[in-house]
């Protein structure tokens, strides 16, 4: 805590208080706020929570103007190009990246929980056969709250390690079993001699009729984009996560409200928003009109995959990921792929407009992500689940950080009430 503080008056009474300025390793100061109420009988109104910070956290830090994304201070970029996904797994929830000894047992760890309850696997039958995988997954996860009841003592450090390893685990698996009912093709279970990404490559494509080859370009491209998602601060997702957490609740029950959170077009939604935007347009010729759309305020049209509520000048996991889908249609040859050729040209139009450039509308993370996973073949509808299984190591950090926080309380929002004051009931007949 610092001397600095914020003068706040209240130009009715005259009434002025002292806040405490909180200072961070990194990014803008914290006015705290929590005596407000007391002092002033004032609550603040924030909606969308754009200036107000809903915890503290060590584990991710983004500076939306200068396109900074740091994991644990190591920048992304620099983690994109050198890391593994389950290496950046082991920073995001130890704080330190691992030694080799560390690492292997980490993976070890990790990977003897991939399997999931059969009785579990069977909840999939329950599922019409066109129900979205994201539906599935969400369903399928917050049931595992019913199954593991041996390690949910959250004081015990052992308990929380082992909730950690087995979500990370569980999750490549749920997703995959997922996309295997929406496909019709039975369940290819985990091969625990492959790596965590390569694992999932084989759980979603291999086939019992013949033999299935893990394309190393896919496995790396793959790895990368899970690197890419693995966390992002105080999103909307991992906001949730905390709330739900912040009562006590089963964590697996949390992560459950994580996916539901992930699921909008506003947030890993947007993957598939972007797909669907695509094949919407259909041919470059129509690239212009839908840019008009976007751009016309009585038209509800949005470009999918472009802007982003902290990033305002560039998203610098788009900038590794733009490389890599350049990388990924030139190595697997789909330079005429018609909905590939429509991202390109869309990209190209919308960075020369005005309009988009003078908002800072950029195009995001899931602009690319969905191409590269258009490319490899994934169906659009697996888009948001990939993300959701990349992004469960950042929830479930956020999940062990919060709960071991001296400072924990339950989350409990006030609001700004414009309701209907307080009136009399009315008996039916003479209303
Ligand atoms: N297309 C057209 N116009 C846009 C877009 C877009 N994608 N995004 C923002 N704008 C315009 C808005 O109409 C608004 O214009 P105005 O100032 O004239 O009213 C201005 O840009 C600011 O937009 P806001 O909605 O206020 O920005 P906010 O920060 O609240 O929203 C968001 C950010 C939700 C990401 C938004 O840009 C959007 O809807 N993008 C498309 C969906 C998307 O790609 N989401 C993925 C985010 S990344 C992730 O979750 C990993």
């Amino acid at each position: 805590m610092t001397s600095r503080t914020v003068t706040v008056t209240d130009n009715t009474t005259g009434k002025r208080i002292e806040m405490p300025v909180r200072e961070g390793t990194h990014g803008p100061p914290v006015v705290e706020i929590k005596d407000l109420y007391k002092e002033f009988g004032y609550f603040t109104y924030d909606a969308g929570f754009t200036s107000t910070a809903s915890c503290r956290s060590d584990i991710t830090f983004i500076d939306g103007e200068n396109g900074i994304l740091l994991y644990r201070g190591y920048p992304i970029e620099q983690l994109a190009e050198h890391s593994s996904f389950l290496e950046v797994s082991y920073l995001l929830l130890h704080g330190e990246l691992p030694t080799r000894e560390e690492l292997d047992a980490f993976n070890q760890a990790v990977t003897e929980h991939t399997m999931i309850n059969e009785s579990l696997k069977e909840f999939f039958d329950g599922f019409h056969y066109d129900a979205h995988p994201m539906a599935m997954l969400t369903g399928v996860v917050a049931s595992l709250s019913a199954f593991y009841h041996d390690a949910i003592n959250l004081g015990d450090p052992g308990n929380r390690m082992l909730t950690c390893h087995r979500v990370l685990a569980k999750m490549p698996t749920i997703a995959a079993a997922a996309y295997k009912h929406m496909m019709g093709e039975p369940f290819v279970y985990p091969l625990n001699r492959l790596y965590h990404t390569e694992n999932l490559l084989n759980m979603l494509f291999s086939r019992p009729t013949e033999p299935y080859e893990i394309n190393p370009i896919h496995a790396r491209a793959l790895d990368q984009l899970l690197i890419l998602h693995a966390d992002h601060e105080q999103n909307a997702s991992a906001a949730t996560v905390r709330l739900t957490s912040s009562t006590g609740t089963n964590p697996f029950a949390s992560i459950a409200s994580g996916c539901a959170a992930l699921w909008g077009p506003a947030h890993g939604g947007a993957n598939e928003a972007v797909l669907n935007m695509l094949h919407e347009i259909g041919d470059v010729s129509q690239v212009p009109r839908y840019l008009e759309k976007a751009k016309d305020k009585d038209d509800p049209f949005r470009l999918m995959g472009f802007g982003h509520r902290v990033y305002k000048n560039f998203d610098p996991r788009a900038k590794v990921m733009k490389q890599s889908a350049d990388e990924v249609l030139e190595l697997l040859g789909v330079e005429n792929n018609p909905t590939l050729q429509v991202a390109k040209e869309l990209e190209k139009q919308a960075l020369a407009d005005p309009y988009f450039t003078d908002k800072k509308l950029f195009p995001n993370v899931d602009f690319y992500s969905g191409i590269i996973l258009e490319a490899m073949g994934f169906p659009t509808a697996m888009f948001t689940p990939i993300f959701a299984v990349s992004r469960t190591i950042g929830w479930i950090s956020q999940w062990k950080e919060m709960i071991t926080d001296p400072q924990l309380k339950i989350g409990r929002p006030r609001q700004l009430y414009q309701g209907v004051t307080l009136r009399d009931y009315t008996d039916i007949e003479t209303r």
